[in-house]
């Protein structure tokens, strides 16, 4: 396999393209703009957090990155956000749909407030079915194009968080797959990432820990043990989704949880005694 197009020696692995990030000014979608610009890409950030979203882009070479204020709820700003990074950049090859709320940490479902179920589902899938049909207008006539959604592990596992984090994230999954199937047509790849608890502000604010607690009450729990997971296992996710290395995948949700969504943990078949562990 010497010398195969199919072994990417490029450092950069993104050179030339151009990515447009949701919920680009923390957390996940921070680290994966640091990741795609470093890995040669022109990066658009798309917050409604300016003050964060200007110094991440003034932490990026003003020549590779911008910042456009956009809430992913108003159709308007997220068409404006697509139409800033094509007239910037000249098209646009990744979309990721990553801006996210997590809402109220409120268990029982008679606690919960109608209006804040639907902030969660505003933000959280009408702002990916928002971000996904405008990357596909700019995508379609160039027939190609790549677009990732941040769902969850809750986008396939049900108790772990809220009725409204749940029900969005498992919507995120079923606009992908829909998705994935309408514009592969049209060379467009459509997947999403299914990270687990990471340390990220929205994280720590919705367990009430700090990052270091968190992480260490994810690890007591996980399947995989000796590594944590970090925001940059996430951000390199989303690179090999953006890249030509994932060429032919799409549909795909990829868990980043060290197999912790495919056990039932009340199950201890491989328990071995604490002196063979
Ligand atoms: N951190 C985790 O443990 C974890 C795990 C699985 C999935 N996720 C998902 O990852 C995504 C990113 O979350 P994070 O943990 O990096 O959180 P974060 O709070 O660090 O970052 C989220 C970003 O989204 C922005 N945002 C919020 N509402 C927005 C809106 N209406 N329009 C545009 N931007 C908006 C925020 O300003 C913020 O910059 C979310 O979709 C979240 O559900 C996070």
């Amino acid at each position: 396999m010497a010398g195969s197009s199919f072994i990417s020696a490029a450092a950069k692995r993104l050179e030339g393209k151009v990515a447009l990030i949701t919920g680009g000014a923390s957390g996940i979608g921070e680290i994966t703009a640091r990741v795609f610009a470093h890995h040669g890409a022109k990066v658009v950030i798309a917050d409604v957090n300016d003050s964060l979203g200007h110094s991440i882009r003034d932490s990026l070479s003003r020549d590779n990155a911008s910042f456009v204020h956009c809430d992913v709820t108003d159709e308007s700003q997220v068409k404006a956000a697509v139409a800033e990074a094509v007239s910037t950049y000249g098209k646009l090859d990744i979309m990721f749909n990553n801006a996210g709320i997590t809402g109220p940490n409120k268990s029982r479902i008679v606690d919960n407030d109608k209006a804040d179920f639907e902030r969660v589902l505003a933000v959280n899938v009408t702002g990916v079915f928002l971000g996904m049909k405008h990357a596909a207008q700019a995508m379609i006539p160039v027939r190609r194009g790549c677009i990732i959604n941040t769902a969850s592990i809750s986008s396939g596992l049900a108790g772990i968080t809220s009725h409204a984090y749940t029900c969005a994230k498992h919507a995120v999954l079923g606009l992908t797959r829909n998705a994935a199937v309408e514009l592969g047509q049209f060379g467009i790849r459509v997947n999403c990432l299914s990270p687990n608890a990471c340390a990220t502000p929205l994280a720590t604010k919705f367990f009430g820990m700090g990052p270091a607690e968190l992480e260490a009450a994810i690890d007591a729990v996980t399947n995989l043990k000796g590594v944590t997971l970090k925001v940059e296992d996430v951000a390199n996710a989303a690179l090999f989704l953006a890249g030509d290395e994932a060429r032919y995948v799409s549909g795909h949700n990829l868990f980043i949880d060290g197999g912790f969504s495919v056990v039932n943990s009340s199950f201890r078949l491989f328990h071995y005694p604490p002196e063979e562990a």
